[in-house]
């Protein structure tokens, strides 16, 4: 139940046994801990070397925070915070039944929108999961600060029980308040940098709390260690993605344009773009990670697409079992002349949407189309995905000689803000 691959729209013109060696090489040096930023390549074995212990903590806390909570507020930005909500929104949809809500903050200094949320959590019963590797990002430590008095004021002495902080074991501000103030706290290992950290307690804390699976996550994350593994690229599907992409940059396309269908998929699409954009968007390089919710962009990027400059490839997430199925429904009158697809499975029509947009855009639009094929929704498909793109991206960022697991470039807009700020 791997992801597969599917090249055969992608218009290559180089020839992937040129690439072989290289990848190979640069496989060892990932595995040996010789490539370029190897001191965070921790993710690579992680589904064997997690603590297993933290593990069984995760779920009790998850399970308390589900038991006294209707929302569980989740405080943290980019690494910190978009797996959580990709793997969330995916694995439940964007509107369960019976689940925990859960609302996101502390990845953005808008006043409304935090006020908003001040006001919407006011009669309801809450829990706190703070989540920051440097304990000192000023958007996640302003939000904090402003929930910290608001449960202080609503839960008096039990605030303390309903707040949980994920950080650094050593680092930053933030481990060293949750020490003080009684907080719960759960460890972001030192070798496992944000963007791929929804599969440690960063992520896991959170998907539990929100009714998910996180034992079939984990082995979806470890089988997929096997199924993209191999050092040869013939037979690592993840390998052949980012020599597909190379290629396809070579040919000319700077973006990427990552597709799905299932609106619930959204948020991967976001967790994709910080995932590819941060590891290999650096020295000069990259390709722009841009993304489309399909069919509904169809109706408002697809025109660029079908016939606008020819600056992008598409990569196209597809989904084979969608989380449930619908039959369309017959109608005596058929005034809306919907009829002939009356007693059809609407996932069947969206299928067909998909099929008819590779055509376009492939036949008439020239635009080459890269084909990954998830079998479903679940969290063991989720915990599969981010092997398959964590290898993927490695190995696509070592090939252009750039670092995968750095981000100096984030770090620039910060110093202006500080010196505006006044922060000493
Ligand atoms: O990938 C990254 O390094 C960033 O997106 C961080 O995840 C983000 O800035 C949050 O950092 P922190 O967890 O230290 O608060």
């Amino acid at each position: 139940d791997m992801l597969t691959l599917d090249l055969s729209h992608a218009f290559l013109k180089e020839d992937f046994h040129d690439y072989r060696e290289e990848v190979a090489k640069l496989d060892e040096a990932l595995r040996n801990k010789t490539c370029k930023g190897s001191d965070f390549t921790g993710w690579m074995t992680w589904a064997n070397d997690y603590d297993k212990e933290e593990f069984a903590r995760i779920k009790k806390a998850a399970e308390k925070i589900r038991n006294e909570s209707d929302v569980l507020v989740v405080c943290g930005i980019g690494g910190s915070y978009l797996g959580a909500r990709a793997a969330i929104e995916m694995i439940n949809g964007l509107y369960p039944a019976k689940q925990i809500e859960v609302i996101y903050m502390g990845n953005t200094f808008s006043s409304t929108y935090i006020a908003q949320v001040m006001e919407y959590l006011k009669d309801r019963e809450v829990s706190v999961n703070v989540i920051s590797k440097s304990g000192t990002t000023t958007e996640t430590a302003l939000a904090f600060r402003i929930l910290k008095q608001f449960m202080e004021d609503k839960y008096g002495d039990q605030a303390a029980g309903r707040i949980y902080a994920t950080t650094d074991k050593a680092r930053g501000a933030l481990k060293p308040m949750a020490d003080e103030e009684g907080y719960e706290t759960f460890v972001i290992p030192d070798d496992i940098g944000g963007r791929f950290s929804v599969i440690t307690p960063v992520g896991l804390l959170p998907i539990a709390a929100a009714g998910i699976d996180i034992d079939a996550l984990m082995q979806g994350l470890h089988d997929g260690m096997g199924e993209y593994g191999d050092a040869d690229l013939d037979k690592n599907p993840a390998y052949r993605y980012a020599v597909a992409r190379r290629i396809l940059q070579h040919q000319g396309y700077d973006v990427e344009l990552f597709v799905n269908y299932e609106p619930q998929m959204a948020m991967v699409s976001e967790w994709w773009k910080q995932l590819f954009g941060e590891s290999e968007g650096k020295d000069g390089l990259g390709i722009l990670p841009d993304s489309v919710n399909y069919s509904t962009d169809l109706h408002s990027l697809g025109q660029f697409v079908q016939d606008g400059k020819k600056v992008l490839f598409e990569t196209n997430l597809y989904v084979e079992q969608p989380m449930i199925d619908i039959t369309f429904p017959g109608d005596d009158k058929n005034a809306d002349k919907m009829n002939y697809l009356a007693g059809k499975s609407v996932d069947w029509a969206n299928k067909m949407a998909a099929k008819g947009t590779l055509m376009a855009h492939e036949e008439t639009g020239g635009v080459p189309n890269i084909i990954i094929t998830m079998p479903s929704m679940t969290s063991y498909d989720f915990g599969n995905m981010c092997m398959f793109f964590f290898k993927a991206i490695a190995m696509t960022t070592l090939l252009n000689g750039s670092n995968p697991f750095n981000q100096p470039g984030v770090e620039v807009y910060k110093k202006n803000m500080f010196r505006l700020l006044g922060k000493e």
